[in-house]
């Protein structure tokens, strides 16, 4: 069954549902329909924590945060099957503020009544839940003991984290529960992004429970899901095939390595993956001091702007073609005027075509000037991609802008749009200082094919730089 169709398709209850915006849409989150915030997990991330719970016959367990009851429903229905208990526990902040990051230090504060109350205790009813699940209003980590102890005094053998998506309130929200563990569990966790997984966090995790996380989900089959299973043996093998084909899936769109391999020896003095395969997936590493307590969270600096500016007008009457990967993020405290977009739609050429290519939907850009084109994919959708370029004439890019996913494969894949550059043509590559692709492959560009600057090279910046092709 498709529960999140079927969710979706739900007109009876208190609230309606709808598919959350861009990115969002791609992976199937949903919404409740008058709300922006919370959203929740993805469909196939349901199907998993549904068939996880009774894979491994679990059954006490705790999740953080409700928002609304999609993931609730989904853990519900596999305790349901196990005979288990769920308490699942909200602030209900995230409705009450409409934004996912707006939040964050704010003092302890519960609200009542709220929407996605209403909507999770409908659900429970309405999937028939009420013998396994109760809701909590409480604030994590002050509540968690108290409200999980009204319904549940054994230990808990599960426990499923998506409350504040903030580093050290994540820290919290695990410090709540450690004593609360029996010896065997399983921990799961939402959203494994590098803002969250910051190297403070990733030692926590390895010195609280000596074990490393595994994503267990991926764009566009959700969003860095992951887990921790400590000593949990398996019964069933429900789980085992959503897993396999998940990452299927999600291989398909990714380069081979022997490809990878090619572009290493077309473009690169040297192989630049790491020895360890899983890293070179990773847009962020481990390193010391943490540079996004260095850099802070702004995005595109005012050093990045005025060198972008004067890189791009410098070849901007012989550029006939932009094409920018991962376009105008206007989120940490960042407007439109201090992109790197901002900058080619205001000094580019009426003329010049202008594609942005944005895992979330940028349309709204096109509004803004002539030849301004969008499209909403990962870069490495390279069909999709390519049907766009053939849709817009496109065979030659003069210059390309990569600021996407910032992994060493991801910047290697993004060669394949080296190959429809000519002499003269320029790459900026945003982000060289600290990030694990950027970084290698700026110093690692073939010095016969490219003329590589960096700039901004000053601790508490990101780092630009640019390629120019021989
Ligand atoms: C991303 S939503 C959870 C989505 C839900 N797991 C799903 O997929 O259906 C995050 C929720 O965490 C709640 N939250 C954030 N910080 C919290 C805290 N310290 N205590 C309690 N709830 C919190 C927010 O109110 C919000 O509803």
């Amino acid at each position: 069954m498709n529960y999140h169709q079927y969710i979706l398709d739900l007109k009876s209850g208190p609230i309606q549902y709808e598919l959350g915006p861009g990115d969002y849409s791609l992976c199937g989150n949903i919404k409740m329909t008058n709300h922006d915030f919370p959203l929740s997990i993805s469909p196939t991330e349901f199907d998993i924590l549904k068939n996880l719970i009774i894979d491994y016959d679990l059954k006490n367990g705790y999740e953080i945060a409700t928002a609304f009851g999609i993931s609730t429903t989904a853990l519900g229905l596999g305790f349901k099957e196990t005979g288990g208990k769920l308490v699942s526990m909200d602030a209900y902040i995230e409705e009450e503020v409409n934004s996912f990051w707006r939040y964050q230090n704010t003092n302890p504060t519960l609200y009542y009544d709220m929407d996605g109350y209403k909507s999770a205790k409908y659900l429970i009813e309405h999937f028939n839940l009420k013998a396994n699940v109760f809701l909590e209003v409480g604030w994590s980590p002050n509540d968690t003991k108290k409200c999980i102890h009204k319904h549940i005094t054994e230990p808990l053998d599960f426990v499923f984290i998506d409350g504040g998506h903030f580093p050290d309130q994540f820290i919290k929200d695990l410090e709540s529960i450690r004593p609360l563990l029996a010896s065997e569990y399983i921990i799961v966790f939402h959203d494994n992004f590098p803002d969250l997984m910051i190297p403070k966090v990733q030692k926590y995790i390895h010195e609280t429970f000596n074990i490393e996380p595994t994503i267990i989900t991926r764009y566009p089959l959700g969003n860095n899901m992951s887990i921790i299973n400590k000593n949990k043996i398996k019964n069933n093998t429900k789980t085992q095939n959503i897993l396999e084909n998940n990452m299927s899936i999600i291989n398909k769109n990714k380069m081979e390595n022997n490809t990878r391999t090619q572009y290493i020896q077309k473009y690169l003095t040297n192989d630049i993956r790491l020895l360890n395969q899983e890293d070179n997936d990773k847009d962020w590493l481990n390193i010391h001091p943490n540079p996004f307590e260095i850099v802070g969270n702004k995005e595109f600096s005012s050093c990045n702007q005025a060198t972008l500016t004067e890189e791009f007008t410098k070849v901007k009457d012989q550029t006939k073609v932009i094409v920018e990967i991962g376009v105008s993020r206007i989120s940490y405290n960042q407007t439109y005027d201090q992109t790197s977009t901002s900058v080619f739609l205001k000094h580019k050429n009426a003329e010049t075509i202008y594609l942005g290519i944005d895992v979330d939907d940028k349309t709204s850009l096109q509004s803004l000037g002539r030849n301004i084109f969008t499209l909403q994919s990962k870069s490495e959708y390279y069909e999709r991609v390519k049907a766009k370029l053939d849709a817009l004439k496109i065979s030659q890019i003069d210059f390309l802008f990569v600021d996407g996913w910032h992994s060493i494969n991801q910047v290697i894949d993004e060669l394949w749009y080296v190959d429809y550059m000519k002499s003269g043509g320029v790459i900026g590559f945003h982000d060289t200082n600290y990030h694990p692709g950027p970084s290698r492959i700026i110093k690692n560009l073939n010095s016969d094919i490219f003329e590589v600057v960096q700039f901004c090279e000053q601790r508490n910046d990101w780092g630009i730089g640019f390629a120019k092709i021989k």
